[in-house]
């Protein structure tokens, strides 16, 4: 965990963690999306592309090669150095690296200098997001347990719940956040994302003995395959959109730390 709400005001960004295990959900989109909404609620954020195997945040917003986390990894600069402006968006970028599995394999002290540097942003940013690969390899894992609040991000596909209950398993073995929130994505409306939500709900409380809170529903729209195929931002391009509102109104809570009551801290055993 990186901020510490006991004591004082944090000293270190809330890591936000967006995860799904299954493939193709929308978790760059959303992380993307996420991040141009918080920064134009006058948010300071930065969105660090930890799909550290096939890197995709650049390709979705058609940055131009530069500096990204290899260059940290590698030693050559420090994270600070690394970071580029979003300028559209108003949000700051850590790219991963396009289309090269090599990080995917970081060995674990590597992954710790990663997170060391992210705590050492300081107040520089007061959340940094951070889009993760699909599938629960190490790399994924170490990141998902680091993480404050873990966004998991599920659709209404079957195989996209089983995939969620499993990253929400795996980071309360892990020793996770206890703060595990939930986002239904490309839901056909917001009572059927809703009443998929409550079907994994139902699940995680049956079988791990405590459920995750919704984040929210982000309901599906075509212009979210168009802004991506123009690399566009979608709040910028379609303003009023369904899918942007949506994200617009689960962003302001994710700065907040989950209330005691919703926490989800299943027995562990
Ligand atoms: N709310 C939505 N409405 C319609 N389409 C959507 C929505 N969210 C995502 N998509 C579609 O899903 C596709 C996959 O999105 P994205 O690349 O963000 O998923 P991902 O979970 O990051 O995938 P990967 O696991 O490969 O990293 C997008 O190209 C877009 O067309
Ligand atoms: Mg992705």
């Amino acid at each position: 965990m990186m901020t510490r709400a006991s004591d004082g005001p944090p000293t270190a960004p809330r890591l936000i963690a967006v995860a799904s295990g299954k493939g193709g959900v929308g978790k760059t989109w959303l992380a993307i999306t996420l991040a141009h909404a918080l920064a134009r609620a006058g948010r300071r954020v930065l969105l660090f592309d930890g799909d550290l195997g096939l890197a995709n945040v650049d390709i979705q917003l058609g940055l131009l090669p530069g500096p990204d986390l290899s260059a940290v990894v590698s030693g050559a600069m420090g994270i600070g150095e690394a970071i580029r402006a979003c300028e559209p968006g108003g949000f700051d970028i850590l790219p991963g690296r396009s289309g090269s599995g090599a990080l995917a394999s970081l060995p674990a002290a590597m992954l710790e200098r990663v997170l060391d540097g992210l705590g050492a942003l300081g107040a520089r940013y007061e959340a940094v997001l951070l889009d993760l690969g699909a599938g629960l390899d190490r790399g994924t894992r170490r990141l998902t347990a680091a993480s404050d609040t873990l966004l998991v991000v599920a659709t209404e596909e079957p195989a996209s719940l089983t995939d969620a209950y499993a990253v929400l398993k795996v980071n309360a073995a892990d020793g996770g956040s206890t703060d595990a929130r939930v986002v239904v994505n490309q839901a056909t409306s917001r009572a059927a994302g809703e009443r998929t939500y409550a079907t994994l709900a139902r699940a995680c409380r049956q079988f791990l003995g405590a459920a995750p809170a919704l984040a929210g529903v982000v309901r599906q729209d075509a212009k979210v395959r168009e802004a991506i195929r123009r690399q566009c931002l979608l709040l910028t391009r379609h303003p009023g959109a369904a899918a942007g509102e949506d994200v617009e109104a689960m962003a302001p809570a994710l700065l907040q730390p989950a209330p005691a009551e919703v926490a989800f801290s299943p027995p562990l055993g």
